[in-house]
């Protein structure tokens, strides 16, 4: 691969003369040492995820791309986040990367060029330029940190000519495409089951993710007296900046849907006013600097006060929600928390009048009998999916595989059920139209009950009243004693 030109520019930069080019690339110290983004542990627990992923796929090499940073428009891209697999394998997040790692367990980090002090390109390059991009660790200080070999990504190509039959892992994030499917695979089956410094990440996500959601309701009140105008946007940012604040990001775009915005399940416009009265749906999560994230629900209402058809609703939800964790536990189905979740919520729906067949003939089984599935109108999604680095973790396991899993401790997944009124079926009744409670919380599979990672946030409508009034007074009492946002 030949370096760039130093002088190559977009359409609107201006040219560089040749006197100052002359002086540009002199001049400078080296650039102060660029911590490496890696948490404490991830080392560690990433060179056991190579030795298990080797013994598992034995005797070829296998080659995974970071993958690079979507295209907007033109030069302008959005946010580089690394594939999840890599930063597995690797502890390591840098875009443009490559690891190779050998049959006998050596593991070399091919990492792109970045130019530093002493170069035109240092000072005018924007891809490559060390002054442009800032932060990029040395290649000494994350071969250090990672305890792997690291080499310039210009040698890849020359080293990997002599490396028999590779398998090379594919797909969107690492822009290589097809790519071998059972490496895919392989890696997902053993990323699905957590060890313990991967919980513990998650259960960080989760305790950052309640903090963010205490932000949200201490802002509520204020929202609604300001008259709530586009509150939904507020209330994202709210708890976008608490994520931010503490270094990390989101693991997915924030649902915060008020009213009857809650029943388009991944409501996406979040544009919406909040008024008195409504239910807010708020399903976020905050992805940590380790890059895990957790995927958090809970609905309540914006005043703090339910009404009685609120609270119906989301009574029956909460029963299902603790039916379907009962049954997450080591020897159980994947789909055992969700039949649990299920049942209950068609049952409730039967006993409402908005079902005519029972939740045992809902449930059936057999999906071509009458009734079969006459809840889903209103339930509409799954239960639960895998959790981890990706909020939809390990997807690249096909449907036959992923519904079949027998849990076993470490499998980290939701449950997540919910049920769904619009405002235009013509078979619910004119008190329930609008309205949507999901509640989600993040678990881990251990020998015995279930742990719940996100139980921080109450799951019942008085708790979850209580809750908000707490970080509300608590909002209060910082501003009266004008302290910083907290956490800051
Ligand atoms: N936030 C997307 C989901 O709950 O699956
Ligand atoms: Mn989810
Ligand atoms: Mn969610």
């Amino acid at each position: 691969m030949s370096s760039p030109d130093p002088t190559r520019r977009a359409p609107h930069d201006q040219p560089f003369g040749p006197w100052v080019q002359t002086t540009l690339a002199d001049g400078w110290d080296p650039e102060p040492e660029a911590p490496h983004p890696a948490v404490a542990g991830a080392a560690r627990a990433a060179a056991a995820h190579r030795a298990g992923l080797l013994a598992a796929l034995p005797g070829r090499a296998v080659v995974v791309p970071s993958g690079s940073a979507p295209v907007r428009a033109n030069d302008t891209v959005f946010g580089f986040r690394p594939a999840s697999a890599y930063t597995w394998l690797t502890g390591d997040q840098a875009e443009g990367a490559v690891l190779l790692l050998a049959p006998d367990g050596t593991a070399t980090l091919y990492l792109p060029p970045t130019a530093g002090p002493g170069t035109l390109t240092y000072v005018t390059d924007r891809r490559e330029g060390a002054l442009w991009v800032g932060g990029i660790p040395s290649a000494a200080t994350t071969a250090q940190q990672l305890e792997v070999q690291v080499k310039p990504r210009t040698e890849l190509a020359a080293d990997l000519a002599g490396v028999p039959h590779p398998r090379v892992l594919g797909g969107i994030e690492t822009g290589l495409g097809e790519g071998d499917p059972e490496l895919a695979r392989t890696l997902d089956r053993l990323r699905a089951v957590k060890d313990d410094w991967e919980v513990d990440r998650l259960a960080e996500a989760c305790a950052a993710t309640a903090r963010g959601f205490a932000d949200v309701v201490a802002e509520l009140p204020g929202l609604l007296a300001a008259g709530g105008r586009r509150g939904e946007r507020w209330l994202e940012g709210t708890f976008w900046r608490r994520a931010r604040l503490e270094g990390n990001d989101v693991g997915y775009s924030s649902i915060v849907a008020a009213g009857s915005n809650g029943t388009s399940l991944h409501w996406a416009p979040v544009d919406g006013d909040v008024r008195p009265g409504q239910l807010l749906l708020a399903d976020m999560g905050v992805e940590t600097t380790s890059l895990y994230t957790a995927d958090v629900t809970r609905t309540f209402p914006v005043d703090g006060t339910w009404t009685p058809v609120q609270r119906r609703v989301h009574d029956a939800v909460r029963e299902a929600h603790l039916a379907g964790i009962a049954e997450v536990r080591a020897g159980n189905q994947f789909l055992a928390a969700h039949h649990a979740a299920q049942w209950v919520l068609a049952d409730h729906l039967h006993r409402w009048g908005l079902i005519a067949h029972t939740a045992d003939d809902a449930l059936h089984p057999d999906l071509h009998r009458p009734g079969a599935g006459a809840h889903r109108r209103y339930t509409l999604h799954s239960t639960s999916h895998l959790l981890g680095l990706d909020v939809h973790d390990c997807a690249r396991l096909d449907g036959d595989e992923y519904l079949s899993t027998v849990l076993q401790p470490g499998h980290c997944l939701t449950v997540e059920p919910g049920l769904y009124f619009q405002v235009n079926d013509r078979t619910v009744p004119d008190e329930l139209r609008g309205i949507a409670v999901r509640l989600e919380d993040d678990l881990v599979v251990t020998d015995g009950a279930a742990r719940v990672l996100s139980d921080a946030l109450p799951l019942d409508a008085d708790g979850l009243s209580a809750w908000m009034a707490d970080a509300q007074a608590d909002a209060q009492a910082g501003a009266r004693a004008g302290a910083q946002p907290r956490g800051v």
